[in-house]
């Protein structure tokens, strides 16, 4: 018995040191201390056993009994050890992190479509002079024209700041002429940024503006007080209106597919003559019509129109370096992103993508 008792010792003390986690060293536990263990089983016959063995074998037995739970007990701090020197500075799971917003989205594939075609992106300030946003695009204040849109002034208690506002790249607001009485506003389109791009530069030009502007509307699922356009023009000799449609077409075709149309049809803005509309066929009812294209199986996406000659002039009185309005012609056009993406993604409401809620985010 005593060789047995040896025995399970030497078998108990090799076994222990490949033991490397909480479970087979529970599993050893039962094995060498467990009710059916051969240790308790020799515990147990010693009852059976005589006086003379009794003594020579139940201190042996109960020696390795405590030596065993020792191993046990010094095994477990060896494994405890190792997690303590876990190292915390190995990367762990994923960390949740947050993506780009479905219009920002949008706008790079609208950048990828014109840069392609060789326009330049230009950005301008969003807290705009009344100058530039109106007068400056033949739109002069009681003209009934500026009706088209309502606008937000915004009031500063000293005098307005120069430079350094919100958007990508920044322009100091400032007037042309000192004497022009010049209110605030927040850009209510991207149009202003014509002139102040044609400021450093001369023609030839083909610039994108993407960026946000703001509009004192009524909310509803079409409108919202704040939301995205991206302005293009060209400017160079001979460019005609039919240079105009085609860069339309080509873009709507490059977003939504070859199968997408473009419709054109007159219309008026100050800064352009002739000025037109565009309007694209609706991609929810695929030009059948139905309620979000109102029946028609047409939807507005953008404006548009030849540069009027007095912003052609304005723009080269500006600029840094001359050039004769006379000998040049140019398109320009506004389209609407959020209106865009709304029919790109398939989204009913313009609101949902100001509301910040994440049901709605996290589906892009
Ligand atoms: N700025 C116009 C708007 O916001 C759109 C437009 C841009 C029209 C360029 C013609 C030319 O309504």
């Amino acid at each position: 018995m005593l060789e047995k008792i040896n025995k399970i010792k030497e078998s108990a003390l090799r076994e222990i040191e490949t033991i490397k986690n909480a479970e087979s060293l529970k599993n050893f536990e039962i094995k060498y201390l467990g009710r059916k263990s051969e240790l308790n089983q020799i515990l147990r016959s010693l009852s059976e056993v005589s006086e003379e063995e009794k003594r020579l074998i139940g201190p042996q037995a109960n020696s390795l009994k405590k030596e065993l739970e020792e191993m046990i007990e010094a095994r477990k701090k060896v494994l405890l050890k190792k997690i303590d020197e876990f190292d915390y500075s190995l990367p762990g799971l994923i960390p949740k992190v947050g993506h780009m917003h479905p219009i920002s989205c949008f706008m790079e594939k609208v950048e990828d479509v014109f840069v392609s075609m060789g326009f330049e992106i230009v950005s301008g300030p969003e807290i705009e002079s009344e100058e530039y946003n109106f007068d400056l695009l033949n739109i002069p204040s009681e003209h009934p024209a500026r009706d088209m849109w309502d606008t937000y002034y915004v009031k500063f208690p000293i005098s307005p700041p120069t430079g350094g506002f919100a958007g990508r790249g920044q322009y100091p607001i400032k007037s042309y002429n000192s004497n022009h009485k010049s209110r605030i506003l927040l850009r209510t389109h991207t149009s202003p940024v014509q002139l102040r791009a044609m400021e450093t530069r001369k023609p030839p030009v083909r610039i994108i503006v993407p960026g946000r502007v703001f509009r004192h509307e009524a909310t509803d699922a079409g409108h919202e007080k704040n939301f995205y356009q991206c302005e293009g023009f060209v400017i160079d000799r001979n460019v005609s209106l039919a240079n105009l449609t085609s860069t339309l077409r080509i873009f709507v075709k490059r977003i939504f597919g070859e199968k997408i149309e473009i419709r054109v049809r007159p219309s008026y803005f100050p800064f352009v003559e002739p000025g037109i509309e565009v309007d694209m066929n609706c991609l929810i009812c695929g030009g059948k019509g139905c309620s979000a294209c109102k029946q028609s199986g047409w939807v507005e996406v953008l404006g548009a129109g030849m540069i009027h000659p007095k912003v052609l002039e304005d723009m080269s009185r500006l600029g840094k370096t001359k050039w004769n309005p006379k000998n040049y012609s140019g398109f320009a056009f506004g389209l609407g992103i959020d209106r865009f993406a709304m029919l790109y993604y398939g989204i009913n409401d313009i609101r949902l993508f100001y509301s910040g809620d994440l049901r709605f985010v996290r589906q892009f």
